[in-house]
């Protein structure tokens, strides 16, 4: 302990004058003069170490790790979220050669210790103050632990949602996407990265990994480079804007070369026209990777390959001290490349405030009883955020709010699971500390023993299912109870109710990464507990835990009232009884449209318009359509009903604008029902003809209003030029003059729009 006070004393002496202040001009002086001289007195070996990331565990053992970090052979550690194991390594860093601290990242993917919804449960708050409040509290709790960086946010667009990981993102839209991903980038890392509170955020997975085809894990993706800028790319760029200082790159192939050897992605994109000046890091494994792919033949070269497409940092890396020096003796890379990477490293490190003092997030008082403790987690802002991601989906006979004096029975595998609540990618929560919906819902009532539970029935009858959930621990447990059995206790404990809320839908591991599926309907046990409860006449609310979208028209039928939940995390029951009870009205709508059915995809409502829309008459014959199926989802994005209703109407201030003026759009917002409740206003625009075909519709903006019973609001967009540009037919990004029809609505469906025209000067 004395010998860590030194140390950290000699390192305040030695750098003071040097990081006294933030990197202005005259500190980016300061910078670049302490890392050039540091590069100076660094071996080939140790300018290496500074790229290697890894996790202590396996091979890797922590005694390992600790000489490796002495001899100056490790940059930097993930995975490892436990004082005192943090101090003992930094302890071990002061001592390398050149003393150069570590730092430690982990995956803050929605919440810490505190787990706020899944971020497709973030994105449905369509609400910037929310997304804020999860990406400010995920970095506090971090940084408390003793984080320097984070593997988020996760900014994949996709519009496929066999693909697992569709749970982890935003959503299908490039606007939502990068609203949330430009929070999370601000909120996380601060104004300074140097401010204590500051977690450096690793926007990812570039590129395209949402775009796979099929939506099957880690397969390749194959996109014109119009719709990659136009769409695909926009929310990485929004977060690289915004300052996030890292990027993880995608573990797939992006135009028939691997984003991990892709030089046009990383150098020529990323650096060369999008100026980022952070570092790159590849993905777990990404490195061997490249020999699958087939654009490596053996470790060594995946190495070459790696460096010279512009990868900083390996993640979990096995090669790079291995291959580089050999590498670079060899001449096939220069040490050049690897000062680069380096520098980038070294710069990250000097701006997080590293060098003026390695231990500025380490408590070594935070043993591990105190790390878990219910005071330091967040609750209130965890169930305000999770209540705001709740998504109504139907509503018939304002069946909700339940009155708290009903008897109601609480049916379905999902109602008691404190792990699936909180949704993958939560390493840091726990489990015991979350709120399940039945907990929520008994604390919620007046009276607990109106309240009865059944389980009603498996997740699935399907074993196979099961083996692949509890794979690596048991995650998911199965009743073995037979089926029926189950399913006629439901159905008693319904008939004595005067309501059944019942809580269907997939475990956690279900949505995950590595959790691709082909059919996205409920599973079949749940189906059948569905229709026998359904039988019984009571009032049936359908709570779906999802990770993604499902296909539901047979649920929906069934419903008189449905809610979509997503995995809302630690206080995920205390939201749901929030809503159920009318404590909150339902202000969510989706980032993701739902699928009709599985054939429909990909469906997304910012398509473009084809030759021959889709007619009415003569059965649609020679238009485009599917004969057995609709071609709309059942859910269109941005949909999601309330408690009250709402009626709006707008104009244009204008129906001209040329380069240099703008437009005002004025919503009036009227609260036409009988509770407070908030609105979402949409502003979608299209270019209606331009030199390539442009999507019907594309949202341009988003504001919310809350009104009391029959109060009128405004809410108001400004239409600006640069919002008109797109990738034209020269793949030049420009506004085209000509006609714009502009749409407000609560959803993308709305046909409701006023019309100008962009002047040619
Ligand atoms: C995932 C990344 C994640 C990394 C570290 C990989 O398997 O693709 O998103 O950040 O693991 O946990």
């Amino acid at each position: 302990m004395m010998k860590k006070l030194a140390l950290s004393l000699f390192f305040l002496i030695f750098s003071m004058h040097l990081f006294a202040q933030e990197p202005d001009s005259e500190t980016k002086a300061e910078k670049r003069v302490f890392i050039d001289n540091l590069l100076s007195k660094m071996t080939l070996q140790e300018k290496v170490g500074q790229l290697r990331l890894v996790s202590v565990g396996g091979d890797l053992t922590l005694s390992k790790a600790l000489d490796q970090i002495e001899a100056g052979e490790i940059g930097g550690i993930f995975n490892t979220v436990v004082e005192p194991d943090l101090s003992q390594m930094q302890e071990r860093a002061l001592k390398s050669p050149n003393k150069i601290p570590i730092y430690f990242g982990f995956d803050v993917i929605h919440g810490h210790r505190t787990v706020f919804p899944i971020n497709l449960g973030i994105a449905s708050t369509w609400d910037r103050s929310a997304i804020a409040k999860a990406a400010e509290v995920s970095a506090d709790e971090a940084t408390s632990d003793g984080l320097n960086i984070t593997w988020a946010p996760m900014v994949d667009i996709t519009r496929d949602p066999r693909w697992g990981r569709v749970s982890e993102g935003f959503g299908e839209d490039p606007y939502l996407s990068s609203e949330a991903g430009r929070i999370f980038v601000e909120k996380m890392q601060k104004q300074s990265l140097s401010d204590k509170k500051s977690l450096v955020t690793t926007v990812k997975h570039f590129a395209l990994y949402g775009a796979v085809e099929g939506g099957r894990e880690y397969n390749s993706t194959d996109m014109s480079e119009r719709k990659m800028f136009q769409e695909y790319l926009v929310p990485y760029k929004a977060a690289i804007d915004a300052g996030s200082r890292s990027v993880m790159v995608s573990l797939v192939s992006v135009n028939g070369i691997p984003a991990t050897a892709n030089h046009w992605l990383l150098t020529e994109v990323l650096r060369n026209q999008w100026h980022f000046d952070g570092v790159v890091v590849s993905d777990h494994g990404a490195i061997r990777e490249l020999i699958n792919h087939g654009v490596a033949s053996d470790p060594k070269d995946a190495v070459r390959v790696a460096i010279k497409a512009g990868i900083d940092i390996s993640m979990n890396d096995e090669y790079f001290l291995q291959f580089i020096p050999e590498l670079v003796k060899e001449g096939a890379i220069t040490e050049e490349e690897i000062n680069r990477a380096c520098r980038h490293v070294l710069e990250l490190k000097y701006d997080m405030g590293l060098f003026s003092d390695p231990y500025r997030k380490l408590d070594p008082k935070l043993d591990i009883e105190t790390m878990f403790a219910d005071d330091r987690l967040h609750r209130e802002e965890a169930r305000d955020v999770a209540r705001r991601s709740i998504v109504l989906l139907k509503n018939a006979n304002e069946i909700l709010p339940l009155s708290k004096n009903k008897k109601i029975a609480v049916i379905g595998p999902l109602s008691d699971s404190k792990r699936d609540i909180l949704g993958s990618w939560s390493g840091a929560g726990r489990a015991n500390l979350a709120v399940t919906p039945l907990e929520g819902i008994k604390r919620a009532v007046n009276n607990p023993k109106s309240v009865s539970y059944a389980f009603g029935a498996n997740l699935s009858d399907d074993a196979n299912l099961y083996r692949f959930l509890n794979l690596y621990e048991e995650t998911t447990k199965f009743d073995h109870r037979p089926a029926d059995q189950m399913i006629a206790e439901a159905v008693g404990i319904a008939k004595k109710a005067d309501v059944v809320v019942a809580f269907v839908g997939e475990a956690e591991g279900m949505a995950h990464e590595s959790s691709s599926r082909t059919d996205l309907s409920l599973q079949a046990s749940q189906k059948k507990l569905l229709k026998a409860l359904k039988k019984t006449g009571k009032p049936l609310v359908i709570v779906l835990m999802n990770g993604r979208p499902l296909t539901l028209s047979e649920e929906y039928t069934q419903a008189d009232a449905m809610l979509e939940t997503w995995f809302l995390g630690t206080e995920g029951g205390n939201a749901i009884a929030d809503v159920l009870f009318g404590d909150y009205n339902p202000s969510g709508k989706l980032p993701m449209s739902f699928p009709d059915n599985v054939g429909q995809i990909p469906v997304y409502y910012s398509h473009l318009n084809t030759g021959r829309p889709r007619g009415t008459e003569n059965m649609g014959k020679y238009t485009t359509s599917y004969f057995d199926s609709p071609n709309e989802p059942l859910f269109p994005f941005g949909f999601g009903l309330s408690y009250t209703n709402f009626a709006m109407d707008f104009s244009l201030s204008s129906s001209e604008m040329n380069k240099n003026s703008e437009i005002v759009v004025n919503v009036n917002v009227e609260n036409i029902g009988n509770k407070e409740g908030m609105q979402t206003v949409q502003l979608y625009l299209q270019d209606v003809t331009a030199s390539v075909s442009r999507p019907v519709k594309e949202l341009i903006g988003f504001e919310n209003i809350t009104l009391k019973p029959h109060e009128k609001g405004e809410v108001k967009f400004v239409i600006k030029y640069d919002m008109l540009k797109f990738w034209n037919d020269k793949m030049q990004y420009v506004a085209e003059p000509g006609k714009f029809n502009v749409f407000i609505g609560s959803d993308s469906t709305t046909q409701d729009k006023k019309t100008f025209t962009l002047l040619d000067k």
